[in-house]
């Protein structure tokens, strides 16, 4: 059953005319809603972007005792701030032994298979890390995301040194900062990001096993079933939610 807070939350988003933003929205409340385990769990781990603010709204609309033994594990700073301040209790992937009870996250594509290509905010590296650990890996995104074929361009997270050798190898951008801000974008972690053009016609596994041999690649965005799938999708379209 719906708790009383978000049921009226999410009736109220409801009669909000269809946007991307209130789709995100929509698609965290059903996901928080079907997915965040009833018996209080123990270890939560918290993707990065603007969909998971709305699911960490979602989570503070839970009533307290569900969320009052839990600490959540964040995939980035933006995570991290977003966690304190909203009063949750956080620890650190690398503090936690064995697997979280489950995984939030948002994604730039996902297709029928429910592999996806995460980084567009640039945070895949640790989303990654934590995905892997997560006892269950749970997608959200509004209809924008959602692609027949994964294709365009894959996030690739490189040391610095390598970047110059990655581009040769893999072609490419290496991502700049906003404007104004002269400069490659930084990870959290100290590494560039390259955005690297998916080969034609190539399928996932070729494309995910291209990126992950390439020497100075830390980490790819394509999350699929050689590392870690979502294992639920929640999108969210005008005629509302589904998930698969
Ligand atoms: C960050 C990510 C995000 O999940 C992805 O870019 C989606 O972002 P948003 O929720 O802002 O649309 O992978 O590295």
């Amino acid at each position: 059953h719906l708790p009383h807070l978000l049921r009226s939350v999410h009736r109220t988003y409801s009669t909000i005319p269809y946007s991307a933003d209130n789709g995100k929205r929509l698609a965290a409340l059903a996901a928080i809603r079907e997915c965040f385990p009833s018996i209080p769990p123990k270890l939560v781990g918290i993707g990065s972007g603007s969909t998971i603010v709305h699911l960490v709204q979602a989570i503070q609309a839970l009533p307290p005792a569900q969320i009052k033994t839990t600490t959540f594990i964040p995939t980035s700073y933006q995570s991290l701030q977003l966690l304190l301040d909203n009063n949750l209790r956080v620890s650190s992937i690398d503090h936690v032994q064995g697997d979280l009870d489950i995984v939030f996250d948002g994604c730039d594509q996902v297709d029928p298979e429910r592999n996806c290509v995460k980084g567009g905010g640039g945070c895949l590296l640790l989303e990654k890390v934590v995905a892997v650990r997560g006892g269950r890996f749970v997608v959200v995104a509004d209809h924008t995301k959602e692609v027949p074929q994964l294709s365009g361009t894959v996030p690739v997270e490189v040391i610095p040194l390598a970047a110059a050798y990655v581009l040769e190898k893999l072609g490419g951008r290496v991502r700049q900062g906003a404007p104004g801000k002269l400069g490659p974008v930084v990870t959290d972690q100290g590494g560039f990001i390259i955005d690297v053009p998916w080969v034609d016609g190539m399928g996932v596994k070729e494309m995910a096993e291209r990126l992950k041999n390439t020497v100075g690649v830390v980490e790819h965005g394509i999350f699929w079933e050689g590392d870690r799938r979502a294992e639920r999708v929640y999108v969210a379209g005008p005629e509302g939610v589904k998930s698969f």
